[in-house]
């Protein structure tokens, strides 16, 4: 039974702490058993306010110890305790779930340019937390302001941690997840649009790509529209379900209209990322010309990252065989330059030192 595309899904917090090792996961289940999450201690500082009770777990003993109170500040000396276990994660109730979430959210930016901190490290952190914090964002019922503030949150990050170098982008392509969740699709496209945007235009301003990568980022939010049992569906669609698919586009563009801060050419990421070079695309047929750069990247990802992940439909393929079906199924839909470009990309990143 292939995996589910489920756009309830909600799991988000499990996503605050990657286990390294196998021991961790022992602390980890005994803390989901007890009600607890497990948070990456990369999250604390002494300098974040953190009202949330925090346990650590005494392997010897098999339990959870308080370390620190509710509503009291960290200690240096607390908070080396932590720290001082290498990258093993720390406790917290899931009631504090929110406290949890607001802290990662604040702490993202500076977690991803933390030069000091290793980038493999840092990669996979900045990831997780991108993944916990829209998790929830894409549901038929967001806010809207959560979208905003969660798309530009990643968006930013993301960005942040593209611009410190290849390695740490290197380490971002390696963490991406390539499971069925549609904000697992988003962060994928956002890192490799993004990236790819400043591959070929080093020297455009940091917020350009910010904005560029929101669009990126909420470039299916009109899929949250459509009855989730058409995206699970195993078989071909009808001509009516097909019709429907085909209006994400303008769902999402409807979305993100009254949003306060999103630039044009996120939007039109949003509005045009299905359309093709040749005029086949939806949902309007443009032209080569009439598409955006940012779109036509869209157009090239977008195939790449369904290919390279399990669907309902079909199951994962290789990076290479995914290039390659794209390649049969018919360049002329796509910008030749730009999948050339991509290829590049793709082999100059995944090559490290190169
Ligand atoms: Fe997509
Ligand atoms: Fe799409």
């Amino acid at each position: 039974m292939p995996p589910q595309l489920d756009l309830r899904r909600d799991e988000d917090m499990e996503y605050l702490y990657i286990p390294a090792r196998q021991e961790e996961n022992v602390s980890i289940e005994a803390g989901q058993r007890a009600g607890f999450l497990a948070v990456d201690p990369s999250l604390l500082s002494v300098k974040i306010a953190c009202d949330f009770p925090i346990y650590v777990y005494v392997s010897t003993a098999s339990r959870f110890v308080l370390l620190k109170a509710e509503n009291l500040p960290i200690t240096r000396k607390q908070l080396q305790q932590v720290q001082s276990g290498g990258r093993r994660p720390f406790f917290v109730p899931q009631d504090f779930a929110g406290s949890l979430k607001a802290l990662a959210a604040q702490n993202l930016r500076a977690l991803a340019s933390n030069t000091d901190m290793d980038p493999a490290t840092r990669s996979r952190q900045t990831y997780a937390i991108s993944k916990a914090l829209l998790a929830g964002v894409f549901t038929p019922d967001a806010d809207r302001r959560r979208v905003e503030e969660a798309s530009r949150c990643v968006g930013d990050a993301l960005t942040d941690l593209i611009g410190t170098g290849r390695e740490a982008l290197r380490h971002l392509i390696l963490a991406e997840s390539h499971d069925p969740g549609i904000y697992t699709h988003s962060l994928n496209i956002c890192v490799l649009g993004t990236a790819l945007v400043h591959y070929l235009h080093p020297e455009r301003p940091r917020e350009h790509l910010q904005d560029l990568a929101q669009g990126f980022l909420l470039h299916d939010i009109g899929k949250i529209d459509i009855p989730w049992e058409i995206w699970t569906k195993p078989d071909k669609l009808t001509e009516s379900e097909r019709e429907l698919v085909q209006k994400h586009p303008l769902y999402g563009f409807q979305r993100i209209e009254k949003f306060e801060r999103i630039s044009e050419e996120a939007r039109r990421i949003v509005l045009h990322h299905h359309e093709h070079c040749d005029g086949t695309g939806y949902p309007f047929g443009l032209s080569a010309e009439e598409i955006s750069e940012a779109a036509r990247i869209c157009a090239i990802i977008e195939p790449f990252d369904d290919l390279t992940s399990d669907r309902p439909y079909h199951k994962r393929v290789t990076v290479f065989q995914a290039l390659q079906t794209m390649k049969e199924e018919g360049m002329q839909r796509y910008d030749f330059d730009l999948y050339k470009a991509f290829l590049h990309f793709f082999r100059d990143v995944s090559n490290p030192g190169h």
